[in-house]
């Protein structure tokens, strides 16, 4: 549906994107996710038609749209800050697209009212100023004002990111459920891991403008390409050389100790009392405690590595600082990358 050939975009001699190539299929929810500065925005900019490419194509349902202006690339667009237009009310910030098309005023007022009930916006709330909403609800008018021109692909950019963790968890499942409903091809920005991993079809994991994998979420988690990756999504432990020794005496594995190695924390147990260890049994003593509510991550000294473990609450009793434990570490979860340790 929408294709990324070698695609090149220079500011003066920077090269934020180095010949980017991506492929997202029709009615796919698609993430670029990354840390900040590395080139998403512009990315979507380039398939907007917002900045021009120094080489390479970008293609939209078969059809070159490298060249064509941007208002008819058919790219509907929700930015970062929303950019609506302050001093206009909420019905004509929706309808400013169609207005600019010329459509016949009441073509304008039937599609303004379906899309509005669409994305739950009340009739009051449409004759309302956009300054007078809140950040929850001017989001949903940036989205209104994309969807109502009937774009063939959506391009989010972080459009969740001013708002409070709450309100973002809320929206992201309207978000979705609205992308689902529409069928309609969107791709999605955030720097936001939790973000990516909970809406996306896909994700490409973008490190200086190159993307270091494409993946369906539990690809890019469980098997992270690069060490880039595994240590951008989720949380990990560093192991040391000598525990990855250990791990390999232990396993069936050809673990390097000195190459990087990484094990994701809620990939490592406590070994009960008297239990047989599944993987490697470690000893080591609890240093501390972070409570969230629904688990506690503990760190853990063991006599070459600082480990932390989750644990969900409620399952056994709570640890105590300087408790003596046996982590329980299975050689098969260890994520090992190129390079030296
Ligand atoms: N108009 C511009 N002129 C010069 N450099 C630019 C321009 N726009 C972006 N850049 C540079 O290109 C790189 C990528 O920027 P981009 O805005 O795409 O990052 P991003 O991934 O969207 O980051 P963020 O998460 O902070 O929004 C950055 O180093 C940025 O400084
Ligand atoms: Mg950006």
């Amino acid at each position: 549906m929408i294709t990324f050939d070698g695609v090149t975009v220079r500011f003066q001699d920077f090269e934020a994107l180095p010949s980017f190539s991506l492929r997202v299929e029709e009615g796919e929810f698609f993430t670029l996710l990354g840390p900040s500065g590395c080139g998403k925005t512009t990315a979507l900019r380039a398939l907007a038609g917002f900045v021009g490419l120094s080489a390479g194509d970008i293609a939209v349902a078969g059809r070159k749209i490298t060249h064509l202006p941007s208002g008819r690339r058919e790219v509907g667009m929700v930015f970062q800050n929303y950019a609506l237009f302050p001093g206009m009310s909420v019905r004509e910030n929706i309808a400013f697209g169609l207005r600019v098309r010329k459509r016949p005023a009441e073509e304008v007022d039937r599609r303004v009212g379906e899309i509005a009930e669409q994305v739950d916006l009340s009739p009051e709330q449409l004759a309302k100023g956009v300054a007078e909403l809140s950040g929850g609800q001017q989001q949903r008018v940036a989205i209104a004002r994309a969807l109502v021109m009937r774009p063939k692909v959506l391009l989010l950019d972080e459009p969740l990111s001013n708002l409070d963790a709450k309100l973002r968890r809320q929206l992201r499942g309207q978000l979705k459920e609205l992308q689902s409903q529409f069928g309609i091809t969107t791709l999605y920005v955030t720097h936001d891991q939790e973000e990516a991993l909970s809406m996306s079809d896909r994700i490409a994991v973008l490190n200086r403008g190159r993307i270091e994998q494409v993946g369906t979420p539990e690809e890019v988690y469980d098997r992270s390409a690069s060490e880039f990756v595994c240590t951008f999504i989720g949380e990990v432990n560093k192991l040391s050389p000598h525990l990855v020794g250990a791990l390999a005496a232990h396993g069936e594995r050809g673990l390097d100790p000195a190459r990087p190695s990484y094990a994701r924390i809620e990939k490592i147990s406590l070994l009960p009392d008297g239990r047989a260890a599944t993987g490697l049994p470690v000893r080591a003593t609890v240093t501390s405690r972070t409570y969230h509510g629904l688990h506690s991550v503990y760190r853990l000294r063991t006599e070459h590595d600082s480990l932390r473990i989750v644990l969900k609450e409620g399952d056994g009793p709570r640890l105590r600082t300087g408790q003596e434990v046996v982590a329980d570490i299975d050689p098969a979860s260890v994520l090992q990358y190129p390079g030296a340790a």
